[in-house]
């Protein structure tokens, strides 16, 4: 089955086509942060206006690369949200579209699944699992008890990691969106330099509006010139990269699941990954998506349409949602 999804619900509008949920043939992404880097983080209004001018250039695109025509796709999937609406109307009504004039079903999927459903692309992974998302907007550990069946176990009461990442970036001066570019610092500071609070918060919470806090209070002790950047982003980095997993852990041993799997935009970080990567070594089963579908992309929600549509009785009544 080839699935052509689209996905716009923030700041990338990206087209791609998979075969059967796993294997991808094409996925374009054209992305808007140079634009909205000069507003210091994404503008809804101009990002709608951007997508607009690239939706049918990257469906375009995707059909090309996959060496398709539109009279071959299956199905055509869309981002109904959460997201910013007016992104989302733009990514829904092309797929819509698209499925009338072709004759095809239109599936909706939710974005959160889709960044999960990023672990079944060029793998074999199955339900159940244990997958922890953090993105710009979301924190959670997610068990997948079946490919349609997610239970959350936990969640951020506060701030979303990437969303934490970008303000701590801000404070350091580095510009939107500055989570990768304080991953790419980590490194090169002392991560026990600065002995950053862990949250007093329930089994089923993440709390990291303290952790924000706490970097400004440092911060606050320099100046511009004498900010110590790579010892904050190496200090701020190993807390909260040691929270999630530990989270993660806990949970992992509570359930007695053993297969974990890391999801959203901040699945690209490198200290999250290589924490993951060492559990290999305890006997767990470590997913972890490509660089490329992690951040924002289309392969995930065509991945997604496949596994995980939004159930309904008729998909062309679905209508986009902002808040999950
Ligand atoms: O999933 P995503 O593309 O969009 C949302 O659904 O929110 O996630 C974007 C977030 C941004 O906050 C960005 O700073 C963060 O992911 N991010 C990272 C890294 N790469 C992207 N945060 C930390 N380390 C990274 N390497
Ligand atoms: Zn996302």
């Amino acid at each position: 089955m080839l699935i052509l999804g689209i996905e716009t619900s923030c700041d990338e509008t990206a087209a791609a086509i998979v075969k059967d949920g796993r294997h991808v043939l094409s996925n374009i992404v054209a992305s808007q942060i140079d634009i909205h880097k000069n507003f210091g983080g994404v503008v809804p209004e101009v990002a709608a206006r951007e997508h607009l001018n690239s939706i049918g250039i990257v469906i375009k695109q995707a059909l090309d690369e996959a060496n398709l025509e539109a009279k071959d796709i299956d199905a055509y999937a869309s981002t109904v949200g959460p997201g910013l609406t007016g992104c989302l109307l733009v990514g829904l009504n092309a797929a819509k579209t698209m499925s009338l004039i072709h004759n095809k079903p239109y599936i909706g999927i939710n974005h959160l699944m889709a960044h999960v459903s990023a672990n079944y692309i060029e793998t074999e992974l199955k339900p159940p699992f244990l997958c922890l998302l953090v993105s710009g907007g979301h924190s959670q550990i997610i068990h997948m008890k079946d490919y349609n069946k997610g239970e959350i176990l936990a969640q951020t009461i506060d701030d979303a990691v990437g969303e934490v990442y970008d303000k701590v970036a801000r404070l350091c001066s580095i510009p939107y969106p500055g989570g990768i570019v304080l991953d790419k610092m980590a490194p090169d500071g002392n991560k026990t330099r600065f002995n950053f609070p862990d949250a007093k918060v329930k089994e089923d919470e993440f709390s990291f509006s303290g952790l924000k806090t706490a970097v400004l209070r440092e911060v606050k002790k320099f100046t511009p010139e004498t900010l110590p950047k790579e010892d904050i982003a190496a200090s701020f980095q190993e807390r909260i990269s040691e929270t999630l997993i530990n989270k993660l852990i806990y949970f992992s041993k509570k359930i007695n699941c053993k297969t974990l799997a890391l999801a959203g935009g901040v699945a690209a970080n490198s200290a999250l990954r290589s924490k993951m990567e060492n559990l290999k070594n305890q006997g767990y089963a470590i997913y972890l998506p490509k660089m490329k579908y992690c951040t924002d992309n289309a392969s995930m929600v065509a991945s997604c349409a496949y596994f995980n549509p939004i159930k309904t009785d008729n998909s062309l009544l679905l209508e986009v949602f902002s808040r999950d």
